[in-house]
């Protein structure tokens, strides 16, 4: 068999969705022991955007985010040959969300499945999808980070439920001639003996002993935000220095830093240190909160359609999350 060409990969459109309905600090004000003030202060966190259950959710903002993506690139869903749905609020368990999407954007019969990986879902759905695109076996992937975190939320607890918020964010990548374009430098990683300090048990066996007394009802989201936080400073400054000094590439090549938008303080923290500017490092956390896989994809389509990078651009892509896990792509756009 003849030897498959080396090729790099075109970030041909983004799209991205959330649902209409705000949820404001104010309004949590009137549904639990809390403030406005509070929330802004530890979190960045004005508002969120929260799905009507009835008629949205994972696959309807997961859909939509890839036809505006579809759109942008000038492409249709038979164009593509491969659609990969990064989430962790998927409906059901069976058919995956992605098979749903594809078939309704109409890229049937592409391939299609679920990536679970928390918050780093879109970091790792794009990381995945370059390294299948250069290894020959597909053309075109639309790729989609999306999570409907209120489906997963208690809202009689404050802990966790100020935090996080529903987006999608979705990319189509195409096969290119040019192999220095795409993902030039990626890394995926986790840790599993953390999954306790972020996780959604189902029944109780699987709440861990010292988490019995959380009134967290079962089904949603547990979280022990210190430990997280902690984990969260280190690993995201790390990370984003480990791209740097693996591509060999300074802040001032960077054309944005696309950051999983966890708390506004984590960011801030990290940029600081690294000596980033802020326009280089943007958040949207005060508008969308935290929408784990969906707020990085949702970010990258804001910014692109804003002008912020362009052809030649170098952006990197840093998510953090449930699992543990932490990932990075710097992408050569
Ligand atoms: O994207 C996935 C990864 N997740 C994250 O990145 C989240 C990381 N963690 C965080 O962002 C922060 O830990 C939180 C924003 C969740 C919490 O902030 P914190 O500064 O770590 O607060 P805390 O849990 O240490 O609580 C401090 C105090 C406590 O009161 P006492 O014990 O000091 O009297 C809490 O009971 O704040 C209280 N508190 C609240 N007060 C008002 C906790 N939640 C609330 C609330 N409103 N919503």
């Amino acid at each position: 068999m003849k030897p498959l060409e080396p090729c790099g990969v075109r970030l041909a459109g983004t799209g991205s969705a959330v649902p209409p309905q705000v949820l404001h600090n104010r309004d949590l004000e009137r549904m639990m022991d809390t403030s406005d003030e509070w929330i802004a202060q530890r979190t960045g966190i004005r508002e969120r955007r929260i799905c009507d259950p009835t008629k949205e959710g994972t696959f309807t903002l997961g859909r939509d985010a890839l036809v505006r993506a579809l759109e942008a690139s000038g492409m249709a869903g038979k164009d593509l040959d491969l659609v990969i749905c990064g989430t962790c609020t998927g409906e059901m368990p069976c058919p995956s969300t992605a098979c749903r999407i594809a078939s309704e954007v109409g890229a049937t019969p592409a391939a299609a499945f679920d990536l679970t990986a928390a918050c780093c879902g879109f970091v790792y759905s794009m990381n995945v999808a370059d390294s299948l695109i250069r290894s020959g076996r597909f053309r075109a992937v639309g790729v989609i980070g999306v999570d409907a975190m209120s489906t997963a939320i208690d809202y009689d607890d404050r802990s966790v439920s100020i935090l996080f918020g529903d987006a999608a964010g979705a990319a189509v990548l195409v096969r290119d001639p040019d192999p220095t374009r795409g993902c030039i430098y990626q890394r995926m990683h986790a840790d599993g003996a953390g999954w306790s300090n972020l996780y959604i048990p189902r029944r109780p066996q699987e709440v861990p002993e010292e988490d019995r007394d959380n009134p967290i009802k079962l089904g949603c989201l547990r979280m022990n935000g210190r430990e997280v936080f902690r984990f969260a400073v280190t690993k995201f400054r790390e990370t984003v220095e480990d791209a740097l000094a693996g591509t060999g590439l300074g802040v001032d090549q960077i054309a944005q830093f696309v950051c999983h938008q966890s708390n506004q303080r984590i960011i801030e923290a990290a940029r600081e240190k690294i000596g980033i500017p802020p326009e280089k490092m943007p958040v949207n956390i005060d508008r969308f909160g935290n929408s784990s896989a969906g707020s990085a994809g949702l970010l990258l389509d804001q910014l692109r359609r804003d002008g912020k990078f362009g052809v030649g651009d170098h952006v990197v892509l840093v998510a953090f999350g449930g699992g543990l896990t932490w990932a990075s792509g710097v992408w050569r756009i």
